[in-house]
């Protein structure tokens, strides 16, 4: 069992997955604090109807990005979170929270690193072309998007998808590996081997994907 603090920004889906998941107990953790850098995210809304204690911390309040996460480790803190869960926190990490959660800040990307970190990775994916897009759930260091690889899920890129269609599909799999990458840290499952994590028995990853699925015209030519 993990205690997490959830920082948001926005909408607040992946909170609300982490929520249910951990309310149905299919994820070992417990939500101490939301703490959102915007007043009108929805996510505080989510958290509040859950009976989860919420706090805002605005950026115009701190003279620089060092002071504001100087403020949110200390907040954190105060909750007792051993585990930062970013989801949807739309800020870059420094300093003063990767020194006080070492290897304890875990971020959820909507594209398959190292491909497109930073922002509006699903259009990015599309016109790049790429056949195959997915999220990562990662640990943060002081690159962006560059820490160690917790879980990743891969998706299609469909030949008609707009930015809104491939978001979607790849969002359904974040809701869905999210809980799952918490479970394991809250289970005490992971090591981590220099870029390298690594999940203690886990099952063997089956399967190999194509797309456009090619074997499927060879099979119908097959007599
Ligand atoms: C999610 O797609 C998440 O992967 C992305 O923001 C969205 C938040 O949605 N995060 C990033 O792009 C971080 N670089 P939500 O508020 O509904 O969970």
């Amino acid at each position: 069992m993990v205690d997490i603090g959830v920082l948001v920004s926005g909408n607040g889906t992946n909170l609300q997955s982490i929520i249910d998941s951990i309310e149905a107990k299919r994820c070992s953790a417990r939500i101490k604090v939301v703490i959102s850098n915007r007043t009108d995210a929805f996510a505080l809304k989510r958290a509040e109807k859950h009976g989860i204690p919420t706090e805002v911390i605005k950026k115009e309040d701190y003279p620089s990005r060092e002071a504001y996460d100087a403020e949110l480790a200390e907040r954190l803190k105060k909750h007792g979170v051993g585990l930062v869960v970013l989801a949807g926190f739309m800020r870059i990490i420094t300093r003063p929270m990767l020194d006080a959660f070492h290897m304890r800040i875990i971020n959820i990307h909507p594209a398959l690193l190292p491909s497109f970190p930073g922002l509006d990775v699903q259009k990015k994916a599309i016109e790049h072309g790429v056949k195959f897009s997915g999220c990562t759930v990662h640990f943060v260091d002081e690159g962006v998007d560059s820490g160690p690889i917790i879980i990743q899920a891969v998706v299609p890129v469909k030949d008609d998808d707009t930015v809104e269609s491939l978001s979607k599909r790849i969002l359904d799999e974040e809701h869905r590996i999210y809980p799952e990458a918490i479970h394991l840290i809250g289970e005490g499952r992971l090591s981590v081997i220099g870029r390298r994590v690594i999940v203690k028995d886990g099952p063997e990853p089956t399967g190999a994907l194509e797309n456009p699925p090619v074997s499927i015209f060879a099979d119908k030519t097959r007599p």
